[in-house]
């Protein structure tokens, strides 16, 4: 696979806990690039709009409250293999069980406030960078 855009998020969690910095410093120390960020703070709305497959699982209310609960990062990864590179470096979706050596092992407290988000194929990844980037032009 050559290179590949996905998409991350410092959630409200990462951003709670000062946190941000030391993500990115991961992130620089990694062969992934950061190509752009901003920070927002998303809606209920937006938060039900983004996890809309997850409509229907018993954890989508708290998770939509969770992630609308405070200010978020959002980014555009770029590198070879970015969506499973980035999969690996966050770890396991539940903080508690993910090495410490990870993202999530490190930053989160347990499977809903797990620090960071990355998504999961590249139609996702397409589709979750135009969500939160529309019309950005990555090359
Ligand atoms: P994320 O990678 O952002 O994708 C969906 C999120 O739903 C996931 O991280 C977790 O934060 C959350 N999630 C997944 N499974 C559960 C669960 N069983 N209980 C609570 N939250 C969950």
């Amino acid at each position: 696979m050559s290179k590949e855009h996905t998409l991350a998020i410092l959630k409200p969690d990462t951003v709670a806990a000062g946190n941000v910095g030391n993500v990115i410093r991961v992130l620089e120390k990694s062969d992934l690039r950061i190509v752009a960020m901003r920070m927002i703070k998303l809606s209920l709305t937006e938060a039900k709009g983004f996890y809309a497959v997850h409509r229907k699982r018993p954890f989508f209310q708290s998770l939509c409250r969770f992630m609308s609960s405070g200010p978020v990062v959002v980014m555009v990864l770029e590198g070879k293999d970015a969506i499973d590179t980035w999969r690996n470096m966050m770890g396991p979706t539940n903080s508690e069980e993910a090495p410490k050596s990870t993202v999530r092992g490190q930053f989160g407290t347990n499977i809903e406030r797990n620090a960071v988000h990355g998504s999961d194929a590249t139609e996702t990844a397409a589709e979750e960078i135009a969500y939160y980037f529309p019309g950005i032009d990555l090359i």
